[in-house]
């Protein structure tokens, strides 16, 4: 099927440029001897974490029951990469299949013993990595000796393992080239954490951090082990603005037709926040997304299903049905409001896959 055959607003993803960079993360990866574990909030979509694994990824980092449910189909490795609190929770985790290399990352005694005790009951054990806070102040213990503290209480109680730390330094979102000063502090606070743990005979096997916009810089930080880094596989403007990616590296679109023109200086287009998502851009430039093949036109403003572009930087003057693709301000946020993604090569669509791991609902049950 060509574009002209799909109905608007669709979640498009350019297959070449996908593949071009994941393989460009493995190649990374490998030349650092880093471990790669790709967060899929970003497509939340089985064939494309299998995609990941084919690129070399270890394992696969999630951060919601579903996700768990929806990957561990592709993968034997896992990675929970957010605090399991809440019976439900947990009771979701421990019904993931036994063959499943799981693995948690919290921040409390209080999460840590629930997990212990529902995974004990269960006759399983699961990994632990003891969250640090590194800058982003979100989740993660502050100081060295707090995770000193979990740690040992992991390593104790039946039903986990303690086997490393995690860290995400999600508040590096300057330039790449200045971003120097800022990974040193992370580096020399893990330094830190790393030395008070290896004082106590615990020193971590894993050390999993990484992020998209400071992807390319994750061997300045002494100590990691792996990458988690999810955004990588699209890209968006953001991570574009920041000079992490170039703009041809720009994976995802929404795929949008002008529905209206009759207000001078602008063209309406029938995506607006509920497939662009009313994310800022934390980068100058304004508005919410830009249009693929012609980056002096913005969206600047949305409706629920109407985009707003805005027109007074070009002399283009689109008609009504015309198709416009528009890369959004952040790629996760887009990608699940979309019920399935589609592959495009050469202008064709090549594969339909389905958002699976969207929503809350246990995986499988209807
Ligand atoms: C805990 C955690 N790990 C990894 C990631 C992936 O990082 P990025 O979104 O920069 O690719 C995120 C993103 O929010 C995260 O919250």
């Amino acid at each position: 099927m060509d574009l002209s055959g799909l109905d608007t607003p669709a979640g498009l993803v350019d297959v070449s440029r996908m593949h071009a960079n994941l393989e460009r993360v493995g190649s990374y990866c490998r030349e650092h001897g880093l471990s790669w574990r790709p967060h899929v909030k970003t497509h939340k979509t089985p064939e494309l974490g299998a995609a990941q694994i084919a690129a070399g990824a270890r394992g696969l980092s999630v951060a919601t029951p579903r996700e768990a449910e929806v990957m561990a189909g592709i993968t034997n490795d896992l990675l929970f990469a957010y605090p399991p609190v809440g019976r439900a929770k947990l009771d979701r985790l421990v019904a993931l299949p036994e063959s499943l290399e799981l693995t948690v990352g919290l921040d409390s005694l209080e999460a840590l013993r629930a997990l212990g005790s529902r995974a004990a009951e269960e006759g399983r054990e699961l990994g632990v990595l003891v969250e640090i806070d590194v800058g982003l102040h979100r989740v993660g213990v502050p100081t060295p000796d707090e995770a000193l503290g979990l740690a040992r209480e992991a390593g104790r109680l039946d039903g986990t393992i303690y086997r490393g730390v995690m860290l995400y330094p999600g508040h590096i979102r300057s330039s790449v080239e200045d971003q120097g000063p800022a990974l040193q502090g992370v580096s020399r606070y893990l330094e830190q954490v790393l030395d008070v743990l290896g004082s106590a005979d615990l020193t971590p096997e894993v050390v999993s951090g990484g992020s998209t916009p400071t992807l390319f810089r994750s061997h300045e930080v002494a100590g990691l082990t792996e990458v988690r880094a999810g955004m990588c596989i699209f890209n968006d403007r953001a991570i574009a603005a920041i000079g992490a990616c170039r703009w041809e590296d720009c994976a995802y679109t929404v795929l949008a037709t002008v529905v209206s023109t009759a207000c001078p200086g602008q063209a309406v287009v029938d995506a607006g926040s509920k497939a662009l998502a009313r994310e800022e851009l934390r980068a100058p430039g304004g508005g919410y997304g830009v249009l693929l093949d012609r980056p002096a036109v913005t969206v600047k403003a949305l409706s629920e299903e109407h985009g707003i572009l805005d027109l007074s930087e070009t002399d283009w003057r689109p008609r009504v049905g015309d198709r416009v693709r528009v890369i959004p301000n952040h790629v996760c946020a887009s990608v699940n409001l979309q019920e399935r993604l589609y592959g495009v090569s050469g202008g064709e669509v090549g594969d339909v896959w389905e958002v699976a791991a969207r929503g809350r609902k246990r995986f499988g049950i209807q």
